[in-house]
């Protein structure tokens, strides 16, 4: 057997389960989610379903994980100049979205299981004092969440999940993304959901969820086609910049019959990082074998 025919394709797009839905979505030819004059849009049903299958209140679809966790850093109250700490085993989109938010990134070292490193994070908190912390869970590796979270609340960080790599992870039973005050889920195709592109924010605090919505481009009434109540929706209204994040309806289509699945994908995925794991263990021993 090949090395090649080794890999699981198990884990990527299924066309055949996707298309009865993308075909329905197109056929509504509305392909902009506040077309749908209720909360019937699939992208309306792909947050409700984000928001049961993580158990957190609210979810927003957006256009990216990045322009996510711009919302979320910009929701938080992130201005100018203001530091956010960020583990240093990180991906471009990381500090170019505190960037895009007027923040200044920190880099908190990794200890050798490329998780953020507990004293390392302590250290910076109490020499750098600063008000919020990007935590990115890279490949689904999470720290002990437990300290993260009481160290966060000990010195008043804010704590925004990176989880663009971890939707279904789950840390001590609960799920990567809904530890901190804010987390955010990546749709873009190497992700555990496949939309080509796309990002979802999930909270349990009100306040910050309808400030993404509203940045996120639900201007004039638009707010009031999502699915979540509160003073929030008319408060924000024409009170903050729109940055036009949202997600199109297709894109939803595509990831609702996924997310379905999204247990089988995770076998699947990790099947291959197994496989992987053990040729890079062979790899490393054929170097060592060379001087
Ligand atoms: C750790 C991490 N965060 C955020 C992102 C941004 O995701 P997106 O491509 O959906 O903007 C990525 C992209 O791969 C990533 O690796």
């Amino acid at each position: 057997m090949t090395e090649l025919a080794k890999i699981n394709w198990g884990a990527e797009l299924n066309t055949d389960l996707v298309n009865d839905a993308v075909q329905a979505a197109l056929k509504t030819k509305k392909l902009f989610r506040y077309q749908y004059k209720e909360t019937t849009s699939d992208v309306t049903h792909l947050e409700k379903e984000i928001t049961e299958y993580v158990n957190c209140k609210y979810a927003l679809a957006v256009s990216s994980a990045t322009n996510g966790i711009f919302l979320a850093l910009k929701a938080c109250g992130v201005k100018h100049d203001d530091k956010v700490l960020i583990p240093a085993f990180t991906f471009v989109a990381v500090p170019s979205a505190v960037i895009q938010a007027g923040g200044n990134p920190i880099l908190v070292e990794c200890n050798d299981q490329y998780v953020i490193s507990l004293s390392d994070l302590k250290n910076k908190i109490i020499r750098q004092r600063p008000k919020f912390l990007l935590l990115s869970h890279m490949r689904g590796h999470m720290p002990e969440m437990s300290k993260v979270v009481e160290l966060c609340k000990a010195f008043q960080v804010v704590l925004i999940e990176d989880a663009a790599h971890a939707l279904g992870v789950k840390h001590n039973g609960k799920m990567a993304g809904t530890w901190g005050d804010i987390g955010i889920y990546s749709m873009q195709s190497y992700k555990m959901l496949n939309a080509g592109e796309g990002g979802i924010i999930v909270s349990n605090n009100e306040e910050l969820m309808w400030q993404c919505i509203h940045m996120s481009g639900a201007y004039e009434n638009n707010y009031k086609l999502h699915m979540i109540e509160g003073r929030g929706g008319n408060k924000y209204r024409c009170q903050l910049p729109v940055y036009n994040c949202r997600l199109n309806n297709l894109s939803a289509a595509i990831a609702r019959p996924q997310l379905k699945r999204i247990e089988n994908t995770i076998f699947q995925t990790n099947k291959n990082y197994m496989l992987f794991k053990e040729k890079m263990k062979e790899f490393i021993f054929y170097l060592t074998q060379q001087d």
